[in-house]
């Protein structure tokens, strides 16, 4: 499995030559069971638009000039298959390396960023779950954290369409004003150094947050948004793929 963040990573040669000016390791988060989808094969391996559905994005990041290296997080009994049926398909120009997911989409990112290269300072974390991702999403949230030394990390993330209740039972207590409400996506990208201390903060206090910008954030880190648009779903419902589908074929067609 990948190396370790304590050891020189194998692939800092090839970092370097695949993509000079490149600062970002991409994190692809793909050790989910996909409970809420429900297909037994496990929802990042279905078939969008004939791969498997992490491909999609797992080839955008490739793409990414500020992409430097790629982490594939999955579970040990699925890198045969994450080899073959994915990666082996794909031709790629970024290194590669696979790491073990945890219990937790969190213990999952944590290994991930285990395996990171020291060598690329800004860690983009992305759920294979969502294969919609573009190329210009991925570079405007690495542009975001490069352009202010001030900011611990970016997010994608979409101004809230829906008038926003808070409810207690079904008794609604409050209306938000919903210009301030934002609804978080991924690639969420940050310095490799402040997510790494944010997590280790985290195993410590045994706090789990719901994504990664959370942990940043409880640490003191300022994140920003990066306006993104609602195509980047997650694939959460099996209907959602019916609508991946059709945003995937729209695109490749023309
Ligand atoms: N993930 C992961 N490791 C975990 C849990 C989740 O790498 N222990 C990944 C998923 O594979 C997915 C992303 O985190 O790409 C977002 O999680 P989610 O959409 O919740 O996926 P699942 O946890 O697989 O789905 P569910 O919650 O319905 O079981
Ligand atoms: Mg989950």
């Amino acid at each position: 499995m990948g190396s370790r963040a304590s050891a020189p990573c194998p692939c800092a040669e090839r970092v370097r030559d695949a993509a000079s000016g490149a600062d970002t390791c991409a994190i692809v988060v793909a050790g989910g069971s996909g409970e809420r989808f429900g297909d037994p094969r496990g929802k990042q391996f279905v078939d969008l638009c004939g791969l498997p559905l992490m491909s999609w994005s797992i080839m955008a990041l490739d793409r990414a000039p500020s992409v430097g290296a790629i982490v594939v997080v999955c579970a040990p009994d699925r890198v045969a298959q994450v080899e073959k049926d994915v990666l082996a398909r794909l031709s790629l120009a970024k290194p590669v390396t696979l790491a073990p997911s945890g219990a937790t989409r969190q213990d999952s990112v944590r290994s991930g960023l285990d395996a990171t290269p020291r060598e690329l300072p800004l860690v983009a974390v992305h759920d294979a779950a969502r294969p919609l991702v573009e190329v210009e999403q991925i570079e405007a949230a690495c542009a975001a954290v490069r352009a202010d030394d001030s900011l611990a990390g970016a997010i994608l993330a979409t101004r809230s369409v829906d008038t926003l209740k808070l409810v207690e039972g079904t008794t609604i207590v409050a209306t938000p004003d919903r210009s301030f409400y934002w609804a978080a996506q991924t690639p969420q990208v940050f310095r490799r150094r402040v997510l790494l201390a944010a997590h280790k903060a985290a195993a410590h206090e045994e706090y789990q947050g719901t994504d990664d910008a959370s942990l940043v954030e409880r640490m003191g880190g300022r994140v920003c948004v990066v306006e993104s648009t609602r195509d980047n779903i997650k694939i959460t419902l099996p209907e959602d793929l019916a609508l991946a589908e059709a945003t995937l074929e729209r695109r490749l067609l023309g």
